[in-house]
């Protein structure tokens, strides 16, 4: 074990209990097992992904496999600029993107960046990610947890108002929202920016944006960056190309910002100090043609309506989300990491609310394949009862 300077562990337990829990799982049941709990994407890649990868592997400049600058090619970072200017309405420069090894590289960076002293505060908004209170303790800041409304899920601003102090530099929250599948709406996220706007340290936002590709309808897909000039943009291509695993995202400096030259030079600074460089040079290269390709929302939306169908009339309270990979039912009674372990024991992996520093949900995965929900099912079914038929027998109910 290493010897730890500075807290983590607390940060780090949940999610090794829950690796516990799917190594004896996968141990008992391997290929039968259904997994809803991360977003592996069982069905891989699509075919007009592996070709563009293979076209870019084949090509053949011979510098092409080299170091990258630091922030990344200048030719991707401008593609991508251009890409996301309808996105959020924003004129961005290529400068303002800096490529990172996924959003997680790109999470630190804009945490790095916004501290000024050792126990400076950054509000999360939770349920939320579960690494950013880890990433914040690490890195000397103090993650300031502000729950959403318990009932909507939606952005709590009275809290978030009372949460502010002086040494607040920062907000975070996903939008839309993991684990919940929540889409704030533009007047929620105006009415926020009009509150960092008059807050006594205007804290800057950081708007991680990872699952901003998978919105169902009528739903739209609104950035606080439109709204609020202090806005950090974190976003992931791993979600969107369902390929977690060749680590590639940015962080993305708003061109509003006030301090927007200073802030994307320290970004690039800390790309090198912080060690993570720059994505692979080969994925660099892939992304400018993956730009282009459509996402094909069927199959995700096809297995939430399944699950949105069938989980409540088997006793499982949702509310169906309006965004993201996932769906994050209420568990029936006792707490997520007893149902997490029921359904473990019964074939069935589903991630405990814990691990997203909240309580009462589990969250599904919908990149699971059709046929692990067909198999999930009456899983739900059967562990329900006999956790009903145990209770009796204790004369619990
Ligand atoms: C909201 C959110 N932020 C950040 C990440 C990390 O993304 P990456 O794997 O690209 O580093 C994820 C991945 O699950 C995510 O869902």
């Amino acid at each position: 074990m290493l010897k730890e300077t500075v807290n983590v562990s607390k940060w780090l337990e949940p999610q090794a209990r829950f690796e516990r829990i799917r190594f004896e799982a996968l141990r008992r049941f391997g290929p039968k097992l259904c997994d809803l709990s991360y977003a592996n994407a069982y069905d891989g890649p699509s075919d007009q992904l592996r070709q563009i990868l293979h076209d870019a592997v084949d090509s053949e400049r011979s510098l092409g496999f080299q170091y990258t600058p630091y922030g990344g090619a200048t030719l991707t970072r401008r593609r991508i600029a251009e890409s996301i200017r309808p996105v959020h309405d924003l004129p961005w420069h290529w400068e303002d993107v800096i490529l990172t090894p996924g959003a997680m590289a790109a999470l630190n960076v804009a945490f790095r960046a916004v501290k000024e002293q050792e126990g400076d505060e950054v509000i999360v908004v939770s349920p939320c990610w579960l690494d950013y209170p880890l990433y914040l303790e690490n890195l000397g800041l103090k993650p300031v947890f502000v729950p959403v409304e318990s009932k909507s899920m939606r952005i709590d601003l009275k809290a978030i108002e009372q949460a502010m102090t002086p040494t607040t530099r920062a907000i975070i929250f996903s939008q839309p929202a993991n684990p919940s599948g929540v889409l704030f709406e533009e007047r929620e996220l105006r009415a926020l920016s009009e509150m960092l706007r008059s807050a006594p340290s205007q804290p800057t936002l950081i708007s991680d944006e990872c699952h901003r590709d998978f919105v169902f309808d009528p739903h739209r897909f609104v950035s606080p960056a439109q709204f609020w000039e202090k806005t950090l943009v974190v976003y992931s291509f791993g979600k969107k190309l369902f390929l977690q695993g060749q680590r590639i995202g940015y962080l993305a400096v708003s061109p509003r910002h006030e301090r927007r030259i200073e802030l994307r030079q320290s970004a690039v600074q800390l790309c090198r100090t912080m060690g993570f460089c720059t994505p692979t040079a080969l994925m660099q290269r892939a992304i400018p043609e993956t730009l282009k390709m459509e996402l094909d929302l069927q199959p995700i939306e096809r297995r939430r309506q399944r699950l949105i169908e069938t989980l409540p009339g088997l006793g499982y309270a949702l509310r169906p989300s309006d965004a993201t990979l996932f769906l994050y039912p209420r568990v029936p009674n006792r707490d997520a990491w007893f149902w997490t372990e029921k359904f473990a024991s019964l074939g069935l992996l589903v991630l405990p609310s814990d691990v997203f520093h909240h309580e009462g949900h589990f969250r599904l995965s919908l990149t699971a394949t059709d046929e692990m929900i067909d198999r999930a099912l009456p899983i739900f079914a059967q562990a329900l009862s006999e956790v009903r038929l145990g209770a009796e027998a204790e004369g619990r109910e």
